[in-house]
């Protein structure tokens, strides 16, 4: 908290970044557009009960003997042996309930904060709204975190943290350049969104695997209500 008595809202528009900011008492807000959040939150609304965010490929699989479904990909592709991908309309499927996910980046974002914030919540378009509304609640310190692509910076995401950092603006005392240059540049481009991210490089990669369906579902904005959070391992959806 500064000196003006609001909470303070930081952006990382890497997850690397993170290791600079102490998240002691703060919400850590994890963001992965494309598709790892945006897939929590659509199978959790979808009937998902537990999502269960691991780092590799071996943790993922030692879930399977208690009923876990496996989940996530490499590269932007299925991981060999999972049961399903990182397709937002897998994660809907009505019959799973407890998903066990990887992912190259989303997954490890949520590793990067887990044992240092005191909350780790999952945003993503589909639930902008939902998550302004916690976050107004909550009068706490708040760090968006850019899972970007391995290390480097992304558009989609840091396009998303603008747009909740203006959905927030007033409640919190805003800080550092990463707020000015991302609320700036998602103002310029929120008319024509998804014609921009056309040319971000892993809108081009999951091209390349044929899912542009995901990538215009992950843009659709308020769709969902509910506000995925971590706890101990599991993330669920805050009690209503
Ligand atoms: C990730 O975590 O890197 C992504 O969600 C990749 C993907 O598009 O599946």
């Amino acid at each position: 908290m500064n000196e003006n008595k609001k909470p303070t809202l930081e952006i990382c528009l890497t997850p690397d970044a993170v290791s600079f900011i102490d998240l002691t008492g703060k919400i850590a807000v994890i963001v992965d557009i494309f598709r790892a959040t945006s897939c929590m939150v659509a199978g959790l609304a979808s009937g998902v009960t537990h999502v269960v965010p691991v780092a590799s490929v071996e943790d993922a699989l030692s879930y399977k003997s208690e009923g876990y479904v496996t989940a996530g990909e490499r590269n932007g592709e299925k991981v060999e042996g999972f049961d399903i991908g990182n397709s937002p309309f897998e994660h809907m499927e009505q019959e799973f309930k407890k998903i066990v996910m990887t992912t190259t980046n989303g997954t490890q974002a949520i590793e990067a904060v887990k044992n240092t914030a005191e909350q780790v919540v999952i945003a993503a378009f589909l639930n902008l709204k939902a998550v302004t509304s916690y976050l107004k609640s909550q009068n706490k310190d708040v760090v968006i975190v850019c899972a970007g692509w391995k290390s480097r910076f992304n558009a989609e995401d840091s396009l998303f943290a603008g747009a909740l950092a203006l959905k927030l603006k007033g409640d919190f005392w805003w800080e550092g350049d990463e707020i000015l240059f991302s609320t700036h540049s998602y103002s310029s481009v929120k008319n024509n969104l998804s014609k921009i991210l056309k040319h971000s490089s892993h809108y081009k990669r999951l091209k390349e695997h044929g899912v542009e369906n995901d990538m215009d579902f992950c843009l659709e904005i308020d769709k969902f209500k509910n506000v995925p959070i971590l706890k101990g391992n599991i993330l669920e959806n805050l009690a209503k």
